[in-house]
């Protein structure tokens, strides 16, 4: 597996590539990666003829005061693992590659509506970094299909709106969330927890099992998300939402019967997220 650091490099692979008529399938990360960055390459390998994964944790979807400098850069590991997995192509730019003229001088691309509300109302700004990136990659590699996590599911829904508006002819493949044998959703940000918040951690996928439970024997939705809530906050984690939500991150209405549960809880130095869909009596 090739690692290119630079644009003009990736031009001249990916011509030669898409001239023998390779199919080309993108997986985007921030690195560090494990077993659900890896799955991602998997599926990729299912569907294109060259995988291309990109590293490059994008300072234009961090928010001030949040963990940017602290994000772990691991990438000699993460050059072995994507080798193992049947990665092709590594895409892993400076950020002055990626942004020249700087962040505030950066056109910015902006998702309406799937954007707000969620991780969106927590995080200003988050997801137009995010749709900026992402179509910043698009253009770059010019993929047939790219795959996402549905671990991030408002993201996931965020790029496929964007490649939707922009009439972007791209396959995007979700690809369901791998977790620990505890049930915890696989994360770089699980490695800011101490031994004992990894121990604490799956309570938050536990809660979302127990909710999901609850609205499936037909429990009023905003007491079980109340009586969720209170729960996350015994076993030790600050809620920052639990919601809801349509599968298309519409607003529930009585005839929602595929929901999704959405949550991101705080504990302590690392900011969690999960999800977890549930049919509707
Ligand atoms: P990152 O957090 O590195 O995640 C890269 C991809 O891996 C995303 O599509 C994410 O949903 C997926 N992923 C992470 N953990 C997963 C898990 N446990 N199971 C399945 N998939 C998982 O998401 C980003 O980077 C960035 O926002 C990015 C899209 C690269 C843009 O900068």
């Amino acid at each position: 597996m090739h690692t290119l650091e630079r644009i003009a490099a990736l031009h001249e692979t990916l011509a030669e590539a898409r001239r023998a008529g390779r199919r080309i399938g993108l997986v985007p990360t921030m690195g560090n990666l494990h077993e659900g960055h890896l799955a991602l390459v998997a599926e990729a390998r299912r569907h294109a003829d060259l995988v291309v994964a990109t590293i490059f944790v994008n300072p234009m979807q961090f928010g001030a005061g949040e963990d940017l400098d602290a994000y772990p850069r691991t990438l000699a590991e993460d050059q072995a693992k994507l080798a193992a997995a049947g990665c092709d192509l590594l895409f892993a730019p400076q950020t002055a590659e990626i942004y020249p003229r700087g962040l505030e001088a950066q056109t910015r691309v902006r998702v309406p509506e799937v954007s707000e509300g969620l991780c969106g109302g927590s995080r200003p700004g988050h997801f137009d970094g995010v749709a900026t990136v992402v179509t910043m990659l698009f253009n770059l590699v010019q993929p047939h299909l790219a795959c996402f996590g549905e671990k991030d599911y408002q993201q996931l829904a965020v790029i496929r709106r964007l490649v939707a508006d922009l009439h972007l002819p791209i396959e995007i493949i979700g690809v369901p969330i791998v977790r620990a044998t505890d049930g915890l959703a696989l994360s770089s940000r699980n490695g800011y927890l101490s031994e004992v918040e990894r121990a604490q951690a799956p309570g938050l996928y536990r809660t979302l099992c127990e909710l999901r439970d609850a609205l499936e024997a037909g429990g009023a939705p905003g007491d079980c998300l109340a009586d969720a809530e209170a729960t996350l906050a015994k076993r030790g984690f600050t809620p920052d939402y639990l919601e809801l939500r349509a599968q298309d991150l519409g607003p529930l209405t009585d005839a929602t019967r595929h929901a999704v549960i959405l949550a991101a809880a705080q504990l302590g130095p690392a900011r969690l997220i999960d999800n977890l869909t549930v049919n509707l009596p």
